[in-house]
Order: C-alpha cells, then structure tokens, then sequence
C-alpha cells in the first residue's frame, strides 16, 4: 500500500494528543529526502531561502517562482511530511482574487499540501477567501520578516501588554478565518504560552519557547550551514559548514597530490561490469 502522507488533520490531532510538533524548512530534493528520512511530519518551503539559498539580506527578493519551483523539488524528495509552501512578500496582500491566484500556483505547480503567509487581523479576510476554496493555510505572526521595513529589523514582538494583546487578537482572527496552524516567531515564552493554551489549532514556534504546540527552524541555521550566522533561537545541532569545508579541502589536497582518484573511483575496458554507485550497475 502506497504510504501516506501527514495531513492538516493529523498535525491538529497531535496538539489535541499533546504531542509536540518537530517542523524544519527545505528549499531542494536531497535535503527533503533526509528531512522525511528524520521522521519529521512537516517540511516548510520558506521563503527564508531568499538568505540561506539566494543569497539576499531579506526574504523580499523571493518570487513566487522559486517557492514553487522549491515545492516541486521538495515534494518529489518528501513523500510523507505535510509541504507548506510560503507566499512571497507582495503575492497575497494585493486582493484575495491574486492571493488565490498565487497560492494555487504554489497548490498545483509547487505540488504543495498547505501555503503560510504572514499577518494578523489584517491578512484574515485572504486567509477566509483562501480556506473557503479549500486551501489548507498556515498563519504567522510576531517577527514577520516580510514587514522587516516596517518593524526596523529582526526584533521580539509583543513584550507590551498592548502588543501582546493585540497578538492575541490576531492569533484568534487567523483561527476564525479557518487557519489550521500559526506560526509565533520571536515573541516572548509567556505570550506564546497563552495563545497556545487560547486557541484550538496547533502553535509551531520559532523563537517563542517550549509551550508552543510544535517548534519549527531554518535547516541551514540549525545545522551550522552559514559559520557567520546562527541565530539563538536554532540552537546548534550539527556543525555542517566546518564538516564539508573539511572534506572540500581534503578533495581539492588529494587532486593536487595526484591520489584522487584511485582504481576504486575508476572505470577499466575489462570490467565485465562495472558498479556506477553503490546501489547502480553499469551495463557490460
Ligand atoms: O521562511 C521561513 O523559513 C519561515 C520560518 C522562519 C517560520 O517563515
């Protein structure tokens, strides 16, 4: 029987069962492969990429083009984790008709189960008009990198009381609307804690501590990808930039010294039949 993959309404039935949610972004097919191969049930395709994949200072860059040409490669990597796709900055605030426009591309062409975006009150109307077509849609709010010129850079969110309500009230406008998820990021433990306990649907957080519902991180800031950034909230799970700057240096010293590669990496006329890989023969 074909395995099948996690559902909106499966990540909901977790908060309800209390069992934590382990989310993390992917941008292509191999890191989604090892991303589903970890066994965690939703992958978001973020447009985050535009730092970590693009090489841009903000995600404003991001078109609606790369998260779904992202998607389709992280779909065929992941056949199990629920994909969310983010909208980019601007594909969603325009009118609904275009936000539906867009997150349809992202549905159909990205191959993806879900689309994010970012906002409270404000993008609710969108997220109605979205889920009353019958897109699965995720909210997010606190720090919204999208609106970083507005905010005036990447700080905590809502550590008034004013603030804090206000986040709360938007938290309950995406719930309302039909969101099956939010997203809280860099807002205080406290906070967190009580939209988490306020609303029926799941809290993944990002920088808003361990009450949230599930957690979610940005897979090059977790894994040390960038050894000139890492964020507090990634924690440090593996310190990948330094591992494969290693084996680089390694292959570029053996080319140079003549010992890559050896008979074992090489191809002779008299194989009868020569393995290309691991898992992969060669025709005679
Ligand atoms: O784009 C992204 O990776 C995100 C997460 C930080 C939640 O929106």
């Amino acid at each position: 029987m074909a395995i099948r993959r996690i559902t909106t309404h499966k990540i909901q039935q977790m908060k309800r069962r209390g069992e934590p949610i382990p989310m993390v972004t992917a941008y292509d097919y191999t890191a989604a492969r090892i991303v589903d191969s970890a066994g965690i049930p939703m992958i978001l395709v973020g447009d985050s990429m535009g730092h970590v994949v693009l090489g841009h200072d903000s995600t404003i860059p991001v078109t609606v083009d790369d998260i779904v040409n992202a998607s389709a490669s992280v779909v065929r990597g992941a056949t199990r984790p629920l994909i969310i796709a983010d909208m980019p900055f601007l594909s969603y605030q325009i009118d609904a008709e275009t936000a539906l426009r867009n997150a349809a591309r992202l549905i159909q062409e990205g191959g993806a189960q879900a689309v994010k975006l970012e906002g409270g009150k404000t993008v609710a109307p969108i997220v109605r008009r979205l889920a009353d077509a019958g897109l699965a849609v995720m909210g997010h709010i606190g720090l919204t990198p999208q609106h970083v010129n507005q905010l005036g850079g990447y700080r905590v969110q809502g550590k008034t009381e004013s603030t804090a309500n206000k986040l709360l009230e938007d938290a309950l406008a995406l719930q309302d609307a039909g969101a099956f998820a939010i997203v809280l990021e860099l807002i205080p433990v406290e906070l967190a804690k009580r939209i988490t306990e306020t609303l029926d649907i799941p809290t993944i957080g990002i920088g808003a501590g361990v009450h949230c519902d599930g957690q979610v991180q940005v897979f090059h800031d977790m894994l040390g990808l960038d050894p000139d950034f890492r964020p507090r909230h990634s924690g440090k799970y593996a310190d990948l930039a330094s591992i494969i700057r290693d084996a680089l240096e390694q292959y570029s010293d053996d080319v140079r010294d003549g010992v890559f590669p050896t008979d074992a990496q090489s191809f002779f006329s008299d194989d009868s039949r020569a393995r290309y890989s691991t898992t992969t023969d060669i025709g005679s």
